[in-house]
């Protein structure tokens, strides 16, 4: 992608992946994402901000050739994962002389990950300034945002924040600027929902560390750049904050219909009580969209059938991952079938220890459902429905 100017000295020079549809082998991506990388320019150094994903190495240096930059002083490593720094061993080579910039964590971390010398590091700390001539980066140590070494560097003469993972989305665009639209508030939700969410109380610290900036431009290390910085940071302040909506997520999973059943008159019951529901198929289905559902909503249940003698490992892996992602809902539940007995509650509750939720008594049903059965999902119903109404939610 062409090399793109954000102020006078300061170029954006990443490199996007339209085609990826995998992070990790684990998260989709749907709009595909971008590996940002910036050069800021001063009138006596030039600092390299990130590099890119290996894969995109020649991208990049065919970037830097467009930009005219034949010398880099420094390159600023915000991040030891390979999708920010794995083209530093090729830039240092390719520019004898430049040296890379980092914390003493993240220092290790690459050095673990990859083959750099001790020499070849500058390390700063918190609030150390890194002078380029007219341009003054300042290092803002940011841990958990979303590994233990992350950080920042704020470039003050800009008032430009350069925020790694953070405040980041998974989007390929032609677009310097994010905007306020829809797609980008919706990949930036997922971002942060499959990234950012298990590290709230992080993102909490880190928010209030930049909130003493002026900041008039955010450039993260994925997705475009946020030229109304409020649009980001306000989602992030929401996303973060403890209220939850009047919502229920369904994860579930059904083999020959009993459980699909339960989970159709659930829907309806709690639609009836003015309750908003996400059903969501775990066969097949985009696992980002079940964690962003996840942002926000109160409750939680898990439906899933019986398999030998356990929770269908559908089920189990939808308990797995939302335990990892560590959401903030506040009740829990569980409906399901079996055809003659097993240890799903049990089994999937156990797989559930991060979730600081209420659990509400589970509904399990023998085989086909009946009316017995759609009862009790009616009786779980108005058992959520009272949770909300007592939590202020639903009056
Ligand atoms: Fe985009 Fe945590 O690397």
């Amino acid at each position: 992608m062409a090399v793109k100017t954000i102020k006078p000295g300061v170029l954006a020079v990443g490199t996007p992946d339209w085609d990826r549809r995998l992070f990790d082998d684990l998260i989709p991506l749907p709009d595909g994402t971008t590996y940002n990388s910036y050069i800021v320019k001063g009138s006596e150094k030039t600092a390299l901000i990130d590099t890119t994903d290996p894969s995109k190495t020649e991208e990049l240096l065919s970037n830097l050739k467009q930009a005219g930059i034949n010398k880099i002083d420094y390159i600023i490593s915000h991040h030891a994962e390979q999708d920010h720094s794995g083209s530093i061993p090729k830039l240092l080579e390719l520019f004898p002389g430049s040296k890379t910039v980092t914390n003493r964590k993240c220092a290790d971390m690459l050095k673990d990950l990859m083959p750099i010398a001790e020499e070849s590091f500058i390390i700063v700390g918190d609030g150390q300034k890194l002078e380029l001539g007219g341009k003054t980066l300042e290092f803002i140590i940011a841990p958990w945002v979303h590994w233990p070494e992350t950080m920042f560097s704020y470039l003050k003469e800009d008032k430009l924040l350069f925020s790694c993972d953070f405040l980041g989305s998974h989007l390929a665009s032609s677009e310097l600027y994010a905007g306020t639209g829809e797609l980008v508030y919706e990949s930036a939700k997922r971002y942060y929902a499959e990234i950012m969410m298990p590290f709230r109380s992080s993102i909490k610290t880190n928010l209030e560390k930049i909130s003493k900036l002026e900041i008039e431009t955010v450039a993260p290390s994925h997705g475009p750049v946020y030229d109304k910085p409020g649009f980001i940071i306000d989602a992030y302040r929401e996303w973060i904050s403890d209220s939850v909506k009047n919502e229920v997520v369904i994860p579930f999973v059904s083999m020959h219909g009993s459980t699909r059943i339960l989970v159709d008159s659930l829907v309806e019951e709690l639609t009836k009580r003015n309750i908003s529901v996400i059903p969501f198929n775990l066969t097949g289905g985009d696992i980002g969209k079940l964690a962003i559902s996840l942002v926000d909503a109160a409750t939680i249940v898990l439906a899933a059938p019986t398999v030998l003698a356990g929770a269908h490992p559908s089920a189990l892996y939808a308990a797995a991952l939302a335990n990892a992602l560590r959401p903030k809902c506040r009740f829990a539940s569980i409906i399901g079938s079996y055809g003659w007995g097993g240890r799903m509650v049990e089994q999937l509750t156990a797989l559930l220890p991060n979730l600081k939720a209420e659990i509400i008594p589970p509904v399990l049903v023998k085989g086909l459902p009946k009316e017995s059965g759609l009862k009790l999902i009616e009786g779980l119903a108005a058992a959520i429905a009272d949770k909300h109404k007592a939590a202020g939610l639903l009056k």
